[in-house]
């Protein structure tokens, strides 16, 4: 039986990237999906594509940072597919300024960072939890390494801190329902080939060579890497696990 038969899931961020791929993945292993993206437009051709190989799927437009707007979509969504059980909170971006930088910039950088990839995630989380809760549900965030480290290249503190703090928020999650039977954990992808990087490929390729270099597995990761894992922690097949990261790095920080 595919690993998630019955299962209603949203996925932040599904319009492209490793969101997309995770929805895609979702949906083969029988799942019905709600994606979820700023770009409503990409989101419903991601429904698309998963409609036509068979499998169900409704997009919506949201800023994962407006809470109000979080609550409404999670009440629209509801309404179309019914109880959720799976939430993966993936939108997420970057901008790459440094701390010594213009001090508007970096302070508008570390706003707007924040309110996507920690905020954004409460947000969802917060607006979903009753019926996670109704259905012990499970919740896979995406972290990153640099829940853990400082990239060695232009990258931003604020983009650091925030995967710190959703690695946080995961534990404390899970710490507080646990007793209800709702799992959450994380998954902390290393250098993954998508837009958020695409400027580095192609403005500093040397930056980019110094990350794959860093990678014991040699090469960049691929959304579809991302897949397996999300998989298993949105399933039984991670029945005991919470509070864990599983870090899909190439090996990144064994370096
Ligand atoms: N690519 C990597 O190397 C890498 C590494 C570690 C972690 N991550 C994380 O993976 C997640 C997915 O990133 P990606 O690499 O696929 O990037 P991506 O830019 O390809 O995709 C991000 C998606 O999030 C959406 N999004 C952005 N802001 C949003 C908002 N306010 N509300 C709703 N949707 C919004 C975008 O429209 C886009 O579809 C992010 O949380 C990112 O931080 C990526």
């Amino acid at each position: 039986m595919p690993l998630l038969d019955g299962t209603v899931a949203v996925v932040t961020g599904a319009a492209r990237g490793i969101g997309r791929a995770i929805a895609l993945g979702f949906a083969r292993e029988g799942a019905r999906l709600a994606l979820i993206d700023l770009e409503e437009g990409a989101a419903a051709q991601t429904a698309r594509e998963i409609r036509e190989l068979g499998g169900e799927a409704e997009s919506f437009g949201l800023d994962v940072g407006r809470r109000g707007d979080c609550d409404a979509v999670a009440t629209a969504v509801a309404a179309k597919l019914g109880a959720v059980s799976v939430l993966v909170n993936n939108a997420g971006i970057t901008r790459r300024t440094s701390i010594t930088g213009d001090a508007r910039t970096v302070s508008e950088d570390w706003d707007a960072i924040l309110a996507v990839n920690l905020s954004g995630a409460f947000n969802v989380t917060h607006a979903f939890l009753p019926a996670l809760r109704a259905n012990r549900g499970r919740i896979v965030n995406i972290a990153s390494i640099q829940s853990f480290v400082h990239l060695p290249v232009p990258t931003s503190i604020a983009y650091t801190a925030s995967k710190h703090g959703v690695l946080g928020m995961t534990r404390a999650l899970a710490a507080e329902l646990g007793k209800e039977g709702v799992r959450v954990n994380a998954i902390g992808p290393g250098i993954i080939e998508t837009n958020i990087n695409a400027d580095t490929r192609s403005k500093r390729p040397e930056a980019w060579a110094k990350l794959i270099e860093h990678t014991p597995l040699g090469r960049p990761g691929e959304p579809d890497d991302i897949v397996g894992p999300a998989v298993f922690l949105a399933s039984d097949m991670s029945r005991f696990m919470t509070g864990s990261i599983v870090m899909v790095d190439g090996g990144y920080r064994t370096i």
